[in-house]
């Protein structure tokens, strides 16, 4: 295992952004830079050995700067995914939040740690990068300290390792927003997925959780068998999968295995292991025309993420698992990506 640090650009406020290449003895590569704690690339071997960068982006910095980037590879918070109508409460307050999506907060809002520069370093065998969010940022309250640190096995196991506090109560949740493509490029319908959970959260039209969970049993979200990600998505709920689907609860705070990709040409496949309550799947419903690394354009089911959190709008849903965060209390959680082939 080595980490290589580069310069990787200068944000429109001339801040230095770093870049961190962590490689392995089998020859993967996966880089990630300290502009919103995101992956850039990962490049794993296939069946053949062949290489290719399995996650979509950007060529540079100024790429991932545009209002064109769907959260590519970044770190999403304070609070990833949707809170309704951007109000919650906590303790008889209520706080407001920006709607920057529909009628929804969504990303933690319109300047979210996916657009902030980290503090980075090497630390070991990993990158640590850090930031500190004060009190009142986007709304929330409370002055949050972030911790995230990646690191690579020789196992080929992306390790995602999260910690928080705070010094009021507030409300978090935090996710890594990397959109897959195990073939390097193309579409990702003919993907085969298989995500080990009996139940979704029921979202309305503007994707926010009515709170009824309900089974996949016999319906086009049962994905407990492995099946094409196209098989069924034309049946699913705005012709796209972006659900969050309710995982096990891991015992003892190990990660569990919450899904299985696999791309059946070059064979490479990747495994999603998390120590949270959910994990959203999502198609890349909305991307369209995005001038990608390489010359790529993106559109459409060209990528997919899983996005391993807890439940969309759970500050106003008491019975879902809490996102309540208290000074005193650390938060922790972990994300495993982990490559291979078949
Ligand atoms: C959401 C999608 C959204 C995407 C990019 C996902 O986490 O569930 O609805 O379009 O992020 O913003």
């Amino acid at each position: 295992m080595g980490i290589e640090q580069e310069y990787f650009g200068k944000t429109g406020d001339g801040r230095e952004v770093a870049a961190f290449v962590l490689s392995n003895a089998g020859g993967m590569h996966v880089k990630v830079a300290s502009y919103g704690a995101m992956i850039v690339s990962i490049e794993v071997p296939d069946r053949g050995g062949r290489m290719a960068d399995v996650v979509l982006g950007f060529d540079a910095l100024g790429g991932y700067l545009g209002k064109d980037n769907p959260y590519f590879g970044a770190c999403c918070g304070r609070y990833a995914n949707r809170i309704a109508k951007g109000r919650f409460s906590l303790d008889g307050v209520e706080y407001s939040l920006a709607q920057n999506n529909g009628p929804n907060a969504l990303h933690g809002g319109l300047a979210g740690f996916d657009k902030k520069v980290w503090d980075a370093k090497i630390e070991g065998d990993s990158v640590r990068m850090s930031f500190a969010s004060p009190d009142g940022e986007e709304g929330y309250p409370g002055t949050l300290k972030i911790e995230l640190a990646y690191s690579l096995s020789e196992e080929n196991e992306l390790k995602l390792e999260y910690s928080a506090t705070t010094d009021r109560k507030t409300v978090l949740n935090l996710t890594n927003h990397s959109y897959f493509n195990l073939a390097g490029g193309g579409s990702i319908l003919d993907h085969i997925v298989q995500i080990n959970a009996e139940r979704y959260t029921v979202v309305d039209d503007t994707a926010i959780p009515t709170g009824e969970l309900r089974t996949v049993d016999g319906t086009e979200m049962d994905l407990r068998q492995p099946i094409p990600i196209g098989q069924n998505i034309s049946s699913v709920q705005g012709g796209g999968y972006d659900h969050n689907y309710c995982l096990g609860q891991s015992a003892g705070g190990e990660p569990v295995l919450a899904a299985r990709v696999v791309e059946p040409r070059g064979g490479r496949t990747l495994e999603c292991l998390t120590t949270e309550p959910g994990v959203q799947f999502y198609t890349g419903n909305f991307l369209e025309n995005i001038g990608g690394k390489g010359g790529a354009v993106y559109n459409r089911q060209e990528g997919f993420c899983l996005e391993t959190q807890h439940w969309p709008d759970s500050p106003n849903h008491p019975e879902f698992p809490t996102t309540e965060l208290a000074p005193g209390e650390t938060y922790a959680q972990t994300c495993i990506y982990r490559f291979g082939t078949d």
